[in-house]
C-alpha cells in the first residue's frame, strides 16, 4: 500500500502528453476477441486496468506483448476459453466487456458478475436484456452470467433504457458477428465508442450511425484483426486542465482533444480560465480565484461523471457558491467527507451537492476509495495549506498513467512512499 505525499502551494505549470484512453484500450482488448490473428494496439496508457486485462486475456487463451512506447501486441488463437473467473473480473468492472465478443465468437461464454464498487451499484440489466433480444439464453448462476447460442446471435432491434456505455460496448461487439441487423437505439455515444466502432470497421464490420444515438450494424461480418491507435484519454486531460485551474496554473495538454471535453472547457472558461485550442492540443490557465460554477453530470455530450470530483474541488476553492448533480453513480459524492477534511464546505442532500468555496483548505490525511475520488482529493490537496497524504494511490494507478513523474513535471511537490496507515 502507498500514498502520496503532497506539499500544496504550487501552481501546475507545463506540459503533460495525454496517452490512450483508459476506457476506450480496455474494450479495445476485448475486441480483439473477436478475430483470430495478431491485434496491435498504440498509444496504450501503462496502468493498472490494462494490465489487468492483459490478465484476463492471458486466461482465455491469449498471448500479449507489451513492446514499450505504448505498443502492445495481442495474439488471439482460433479457440478462445469462453470462461471469466471472478478472481479476474472483480479487479475490473470494464472485463464484463468480453461477454459480448466470448458469446459472439464462441456461441457460450460464462462471465463472473463484477459486483458493485465504491462509486455504487452498477447493473447490467441492459447488457442481459440485449444479449437475450439477440438470441442468447442467459441467466444469473451462482455469481455468473451464463450466456448460449447454440446456433448464434442473431439481428434485432434493441432500445436501451439509457444510454450506458458498457451495454452500448457489448451489444455492439456481438452484434458484428449477429446474423443480419441490430439496430442499437439510445445508444451510448461517447468517444470512446466512436473509438471501439471505428476499429470494428476497420476490422471489416459494418457499422451506421457512428456517434450518433442510432448505431446499425449489419452482420455477420469476417473480421480481421488490425492496428489501431487509441482515442486519447479525455479523463486524464481534463484532470490536468482542471488541476491547472484548481492551481492558478496554466497547463498545456498534448495529444488531446478539445473537442471530447467541450462542455468541460466551457465550464472551466466561465470558471474565469482561459482556454486555447488546437487540433490536437490545448491549454488552460487561470489567473486568479476561479469563479463558482453549476455542473451537471450526463452522458456525453454532457458533464462526464468521470470529472465531477475534480469540479467539485475547484468549486471548494472557488469564489461564490456551486451547485453539482451527479446522474450517473449514486455513491460518487462519498469522496466529499474527505474532501471535507481538507477544510471544504460541502453539503450532499441525495445527488445533489452544494459547495461554498473557500478561500483556503488545510492539508490532512485523506483516503482514495476510487481513481476519480482520488483525483479530486489530489487537486485538493496541490492547494491546500501544508501536507496532504492521500492514501490509496493504487486507485489513481488504474487510470493516470507515471502519475508522480506528471505531477512532478508540472511543478508540484508530489513524493510516492509507503502507506504505514494502510489497514489490511
Ligand atoms: N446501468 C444499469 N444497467 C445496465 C447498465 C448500466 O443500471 O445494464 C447503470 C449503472 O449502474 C450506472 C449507469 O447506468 O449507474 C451508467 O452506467 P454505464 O453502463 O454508462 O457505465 P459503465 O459502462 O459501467 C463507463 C466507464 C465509467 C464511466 C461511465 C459513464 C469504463 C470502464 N467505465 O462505465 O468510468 O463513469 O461509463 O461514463 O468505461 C472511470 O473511469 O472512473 C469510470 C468509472
Amino acid at each position: 500500500m502507498e500514498r502520496l505525499r503532497i506539499q500544496g502551494g504550487n501552481r501546475l505549470t507545463g506540459e503533460v502528453s495525454v496517452a490512450g484512453a483508459k476506457n476506450s484500450v480496455l474494450k479495445l482488448m476485448a475486441a480483439a476477441l473477436l478475430a483470430q490473428g495478431r491485434t496491435v494496439l498504440y498509444d496504450v496508457p501503462d496502468i493498472l486496468d490494462v494490465r489487468f486485462m492483459g490478465d484476463l486475456l492471458e486466461r482465455l487463451g491469449c498471448s500479449l506483448t507489451p513492446e514499450g512506447g505504448g505498443k502492445l501486441t495481442i495474439d488471439v488463437p482460433e479457440t478462445i476459453h469462453h470462461e471469466a473467473d471472478y478472481d479476474l473480473v472483480r479487479r475490473l468492472r470494464a472485463s464484463i466487456t468480453v461477454l459480448g465478443p466470448l458469446l459472439a465468437r464462441c456461441h457460450r461464454a460464462k462471465v463472473a458478475l463484477p459486483g458493485g464498487d465504491s462509486i455504487g451499484s452498477r447493473g447490467l440489466g441492459m447488457h442481459v436484456t440485449g444479449l437475450a433480444q439477440m438470441g442468447a439464453e442467459i441467466g444469473i448462476e451462482h455469481g455468473f452470467v451464463v450466456a448460449e447460442a447454440p446456433y448464434g446471435l442473431h439481428g434485432t432491434t434493441i432500445l436501451l433504457d439509457f444510454p450506458s456505455v458498457g451495454a452500448t460496448e457489448n451489444l455492439l461487439l456481438a452484434a458484428t458477428l449477429a446474423r443480419g441487423t441490430t439496430l442499437i437505439d439510445n445508444a451510448a455515444r461517447e468517444p470512446e465508442i466512436v473509438d471501439i466502432a471505428e476499429m470494428l470497421t476497420r476490422m471489416g464490420a459494418k457499422i451506421g450511425g457512428i456517434g450518433t444515438s442510432t448505431l446499425e450494424i449489419e452482420g455477420p461480418a469476417d473480421l480481421q484483426s488490425v492496428e489501431h491507435r487509441v482515442v486519447p484519454d479525455r479523463m486524464v486531460a481534463g484532470t490536468w486542465a482542471i488541476g491547472a485551474a484548481v492551481t492558478g496554473g496554466a497547463v498545456t495538454l498534448r495529444n488531446a482533444r478539445a473537442d471530447h471535453l467541450d462542455v468541460v472547457l466551457d465550464k472551466l472558461a466561465r470558471a474565469g480560465a482561459s482556454v486555447e485550442a488546437g487540433p490536437d492540443h490545448f491549454t488552460v490557465r487561470m489567473d486568479g480565484r476561479p469563479q463558482a460554477v453549476n455542473i451537471v453530470t450526463l452522458p456525453y455530450p454532457g458533464f462526464p461523471t468521470d470529472l465531477q470530483a475534480m469540479m467539485v474541488a475547484l468549486a471548494a476553492v472557488s469564489e461564490g457558491t456551486s451547485m453539482v448533480t451527479e446522474n450517473l453513480f449514486d455513491g460518487r459524492f462519498r469522496f466529499v467527507q474527505e474532501l471535507a477534511r481538507l477544510g471544504a464546505d460541502v453539503r450532499t442532500d441525495g445527488h445533489h451537492a452544494v459547495i461554498r468555496g473557500r478561500r483556503m483548505l488545510s492539508g490532512a490525511p485523506v483516503e482514495a476509495t476510487d481513481i476519480r475520488a482520488g483525483a479530486g482529493l489530489l487537486l485538493a490537496g496541490l492547494v491546500a495549506d501544508g501536507e496532504t497524504l492521500v492514501s490509496g494511490v493504487h486507485h489513481l494507478d488504474r487510470g493516470y498513467p507515471n502519475l508522480v513523474g506528471v505531477l512532478q513535471g508540472l511543478g508540484a511537490q508530489v513524493l510516492r512512499e509507503p502507506d504505514d496507515m494502510a489497514v489490511g
